[in-house]
């Protein structure tokens, strides 16, 4: 595996692989994406095969622009067209009827999740490439999503090249959003917030276990996910905790004071600053070799829907 610089060569080279059939990570605005060739059996083969990921979990696809993405759909409804207005190039899944030529991406599913990345990179890359790129996140299947060249290295080091983009700016991954039920469904809440989606499509429904894209479909849904390899406690009052019994170094996660650890990150009071960070310090606490994190429960607002969503997965 090669971190390289996303200039004309690095650019070449990840294109020759892409268009071989082969996979390569690159940079998004949300988090680092395992790219491939999204109608190549084999390269999407691949990507499963380098996540361990579950062959019922469907790919995002990553496209350039709306008229691209159209190309994808069987049907582009009002609200698709709106919302990319709006919002894309961004941090906005959306899940739409796949058009019938079209092979299904990984997963047997009728629909297919689409988005346009907002990051030069990841934009450069779908133009030279000229292909739809289907990018899951660049780590095995369950663990923390990277937000560095360096985290997709340590979680896949089978992949042949990583386009270095630097940090992700968002640190964490899309909204999806389901545009094929009578009201648009939260499938994961992401990055970007509902208040503003909200003001483009009307109500959202919110499915009963809001979490991960396989809501309301799959089996795996109670599956750990985002987790690092400490075991993670969600609390309300870090405090409060027994800490005796606990598998040591214990550490602590909170957007308030650390207080006496082993380890300790503490992260913004801000939802947004809070989210980009997470990723990153979870890795951070992982490579201290910690036991145990003690995580302080975010306040219960939508502010902090998707921080929840992936806290609460990774302490399964
Ligand atoms: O920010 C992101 O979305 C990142 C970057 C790389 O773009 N990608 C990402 O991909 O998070 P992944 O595979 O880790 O998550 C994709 C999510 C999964 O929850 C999956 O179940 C859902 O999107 N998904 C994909 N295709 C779908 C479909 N046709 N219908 C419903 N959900 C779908
Ligand atoms: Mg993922």
């Amino acid at each position: 595996m090669t971190i390289v610089e996303p200039d004309a060569d690095g650019l070449r080279r990840a294109v020759r692989l892409l268009r071989a059939e082969s996979v390569v990570a690159f940079p998004t605005e949300t988090v680092y994406g395992l790219g491939a060739h999204a109608f190549s059996a084999r390269a999407i083969a691949e990507v499963y095969r380098l996540k361990n990921r579950p062959s019922w979990n469907p790919l995002i696809v990553h496209v350039a622009d709306v008229a691209a993405a159209r190309a994808l759909a069987h049907e582009w409804p009002d609200a698709a067209n709106e919302l990319a207005a709006q919002f894309w190039p961004g941090p906005l899944t959306l899940v739409v009827e796949r058009a019938r030529h079209l092979p299904q991406i990984g997963a047997p599913t009728p629909t297919i999740a689409i988005r346009v990345p907002a990051h030069e990179v990841a934009l450069r890359l779908l133009a030279a490439a000229g292909l739809p790129l289907a990018a899951p996140s660049a780590n095995r299947s369950e663990g923390i999503s990277p937000t560095t060249a360096e985290h997709v290295l340590r979680s896949l080091p089978d992949v042949p090249l990583v386009l270095d983009g630097g940090p992700a700016s968002w640190g964490i991954e899309s909204t999806v959003l389901d545009l094929t039920t009578p009201t648009p469904t939260l499938l994961r809440p992401g990055a970007l917030a509902l208040r503003p989606l909200r003001e483009v499509t009307g109500a959202i429904a919110l499915p009963g276990a809001v979490a991960d894209g396989t809501a309301r479909s799959s089996p795996g849904m109670g599956r750990r996910h985002y987790a690092p390899k400490a075991t993670v406690l969600l609390v309300d009052d870090v405090t409060s905790v027994d800490r005796s019994g606990l598998a040591a170094p214990v550490a602590v996660l909170s957007y308030e004071t650390a207080g006496d650890y082993d380890a300790a990150e503490v992260l913004s009071a801000d939802p947004r600053e809070y989210a980009a960070d997470l990723y990153a310090a979870l890795h951070r606490l992982d490579d201290a070799g910690v036991g145990t994190i003690i995580v302080q429960a975010p306040p219960d607002t939508e502010d902090w829907l998707a921080v929840r969503d992936r806290l609460a997965r990774a302490a399964r």
